[in-house]
């Protein structure tokens, strides 16, 4: 049915193009901040191994779903799913999928943008040799007078919400596409520097060891909760993103091994990110599980102790604010295709007023760090805490479990085969096993786990 038509947002002008636009979603501060500090505070090896699995067993049947999806519909994500529950001959109420992702999406890219900020500033404050021989005191002091002090943090995120909303702004060919053209290759080729700088620190045996050892006493139930939020994070997938950008793919491409690329590509970098980080932090004799602010303290201190470390370590928060922004583009995405679509609307018009309600909502994100501190919701989070919760934990597992569920057990037959291209045997039942019970089943439980101490907590069970 869908196949043959385009969207009326464009198109991606190949198969490669949607495999880099998708890349640049996935590719993020999950990469580059999270799956550093998580890997180091979770015993490194093992947990990369676990977070492979998850990858592998969990991301990527959802992320063929989601692809799959956004290809059938050739809509927002809101509107795909209104096509794809009459098409399936399901309860409207599906469509919650879509509404979930739009506020989900807001919800992320509120906070997403101010952290981007933070690297933007830091661009800055490397640049001009704030961190050349520093202390660790040094570091962190610098750091935490960034964060309280509103203005300031204001000052980038606003600046980082302009860059995304205009590049949003022009479209799917003249801004996304242009965009990712030329961050894409930038970003591998500042990565395999920051890479051949790590190989000759001094600690990249230690590096890898620390990144590969596999020392599963450290392992816990825990452990594969952890990996598995963070694979579904750093895969882009919960909200629509991949199913806005999949209306996009032209239908020549195969989705299944398209996919496949995508998530080896965002592996690969979330390794490399390591593979530069943690031989870094060794080489000077720091602490690899040092948590968040290993991005922000240990990471301008390992540099400033480097020769050529101010260079490098500009090339580094570079590296990190292109990776920032064609994700916060992808974040825009859905909520801009849906409103567009609903009201006939300019583009441009959308995405500035997009840009203004996700800036207002990222205030409360930066007050978090300084003058609203105290003040906290529900479980004693703070805004920013809040916010993100709500958004990760809750609204991507459930909107990756449900579009799991739809895609295997709802969708027609004839919409599974013609969209991957797979008559019934082996493959099509292994993707059914994988993605519509495995999957699921896994989402489930960190859903459960997240959920349930929080419920608990509430109701003082
Ligand atoms: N994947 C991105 C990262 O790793 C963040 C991101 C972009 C995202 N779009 C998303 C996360 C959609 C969840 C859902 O930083």
């Amino acid at each position: 049915m869908a196949l043959g038509s385009d969207s009326r947002h464009g198109m991606w002008s190949s198969r490669w193009l949607f495999v880099l636009a998708a890349a640049g979603s996935a590719v993020g501060l999950g990469n580059i901040w999270k799956f550093p500090y998580i890997t180091g505070e979770n015993g490194g090896g093992a947990f990369v191994i676990i977070y492979l699995v998850c990858v592998a067993l969990v991301g990527i049947p959802i992320m063929i779903s989601e692809v799959m999806m956004g290809r059938e519909g050739r809509s927002s994500p809101i509107n795909t799913m209104r096509k794809l529950t009459d098409m399936a001959k399901a309860h409207r109420a599906w469509t919650f999928i879509g509404w979930m992702g739009v506020i989900a999406g807001f919800m992320i890219l509120s906070y997403y943008a101010v952290i981007a900020g933070w690297a933007l500033s830091y661009i800055w404050t490397t640049a001009v040799g704030t961190f050349e021989n520093a202390t660790a005191e040094v570091a962190t002091t610098t750091f935490n007078e960034f964060l309280s002090s509103p203005l300031e943090v204001v000052g980038w995120q606003t600046l980082f919400m302009i860059l995304t909303i205009w590049i949003v702004g022009h479209g799917v060919s003249a801004g996304l596409e242009r965009a990712i053209r030329l961050f894409m290759p930038l970003l591998f080729l500042l990565l395999i520097v920051l890479l051949v700088y790590a190989f000759n620190s001094g600690g990249f045996d230690q590096g890898v060891a620390f990144m590969f050892d596999l020392k599963f006493d450290q392992v816990t139930p825990e452990t594969w909760l952890i990996a598995m939020g963070q694979a579904f994070f750093t895969l882009s997938l919960g909200m629509g993103t991949m199913m806005a950008y999949g209306a996009y793919v032209p239908e020549s491409a195969n989705i299944g091994s398209t996919v496949v690329i995508i998530a080896v590509l965002d592996t690969f970098v979330a390794i490399c990110a390591g593979l530069a980080i943690f031989p870094i932090v060794f080489a000077n004799g720091l602490e690899a599980a040092q948590g968040p602010g290993l991005m922000f303290v240990t990471i301008p201190l390992a540099f400033g102790q480097l020769p050529l470390g101010a260079i490098f370590g500009t090339v580094f928060f570079i590296l990190v604010s292109f990776a920032a922004i064609t994700s916060a583009i992808s974040l825009t995405e859905p909520a801009l295709a849906y409103l567009v679509e609903e009201y006939n609307a300019k583009r441009k018009r959308v995405a500035i007023s997009l840009g203004v309600i996700c800036w207002l909502l990222g205030l409360g994100t930066v007050f978090s760090f300084n003058i609203w501190s105290d003040v906290t919701f529900v479980g004693g989070l703070d805004f920013f805490e809040t916010v993100d919760y709500i958004s990760q934990n809750i609204m991507l597992p459930l909107g990756g479990l449900l579009i799991g569920l739809f895609a295997v057990w709802l969708l027609p037959r004839k919409v599974l085969s013609e969209q991957l291209g797979m008559p019934d045997g082996p493959v099509s039942w292994l993707w059914k096993l994988v993605g519509g019970i495995i999957a699921p089943l896994g989402v489930a439980a960190v859903f459960a786990y997240t959920i349930w101490p929080m419920l608990a907590s509430l109701f003082n069970l």
